[in-house]
């Protein structure tokens, strides 16, 4: 037991030395160095981010921005003050983007991949049927993507908009993204049409 602990506590000193001359000596790295924020990662004090105002433009006044790649949710080009936080009994995007209004205010209606339900079923599986007794398995081949229609209803994993469209400030990107997107057409660059465009591209294996 003595021994053990005696060898533990030699090689956490050893740890703790080897870490120290890591931050204090500098080394070929400085603490200023290894954030993007060009300061010391080991002190807060003075530390502000650049600011950065979003877009004021209010819905009805803004331009739509390209999509980032095929099927990318796209970015909201209006301001959103006022209408988040999305809560509960409030959806405020849903009075301007249901299909039903969408055309008449002049905003992008809520694509039909919005009023799908794209898991597959699961069930607790049955000895000798699915799987073993009381594991959680999918009913449907693993191998297929599965829509089904929710029937004109929002598929409730669709409500928080904001979880996945962002609206957009004028920060600087701090490093400069080199990705180039390949579009199938350039629809695709204004436009999503992931209900019929799923697939492309991807082999199923059969
Ligand atoms: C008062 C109506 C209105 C409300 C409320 C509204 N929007 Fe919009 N939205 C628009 C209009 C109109 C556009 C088209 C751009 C424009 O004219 O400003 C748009 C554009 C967008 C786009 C870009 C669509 C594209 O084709 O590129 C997204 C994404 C979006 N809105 C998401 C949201 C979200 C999320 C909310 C809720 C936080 C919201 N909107 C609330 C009217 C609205
Ligand atoms: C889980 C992520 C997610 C949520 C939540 C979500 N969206 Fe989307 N949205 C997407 C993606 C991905 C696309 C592009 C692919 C597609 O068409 O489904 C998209 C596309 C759109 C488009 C563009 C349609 C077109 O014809 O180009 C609009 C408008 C939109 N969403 C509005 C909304 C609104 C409003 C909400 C909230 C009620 C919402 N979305 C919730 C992921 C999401």
């Amino acid at each position: 037991m003595k021994k053990i602990s005696k060898i533990a506590l030699s090689l956490a000193a050893a740890g703790l030395f080897v870490m120290g001359c890591a931050t204090t000596s500098g080394g070929d790295i400085s603490a200023t160095s290894l954030s993007l924020r060009k300061a010391s990662v080991f002190s807060e004090k003075g530390i502000t981010p650049e600011s950065a105002t979003f877009t004021k433009a209010a819905p009805g006044t803004a331009k739509t921005i390209d999509r980032s790649f095929v099927n990318a949710p796209p970015l909201i080009p209006h301001s959103v003050v006022g209408l988040v936080p999305i809560t509960k009994n409030n959806n405020a995007c849903l009075g301007c983007h249901l299909p039903e209004v969408a055309k008449s205010v002049h905003a992008t209606p809520i694509p039909k991949s919005h009023f799908m339900n794209w898991r597959p079923t699961y069930v607790v599986g049955k000895k000798g049927k699915l799987s073993l007794d009381g594991h959680v398995v999918a009913k449907t081949d693993g191998n297929k993507v599965y829509a089904s229609s929710t029937h004109g209803k929002l598929y409730p994993g669709r409500y928080n908009c904001t979880q996945c469209h962002i609206p957009q400030s004028n920060a600087k990107p701090l490093v400069k993204n080199t990705f180039k997107p390949d579009f199938i057409t350039t629809k695709e660059l204004k436009r999503s049409n992931l209900s019929q465009n799923y697939d492309v591209g991807v082999n199923t294996i059969k």
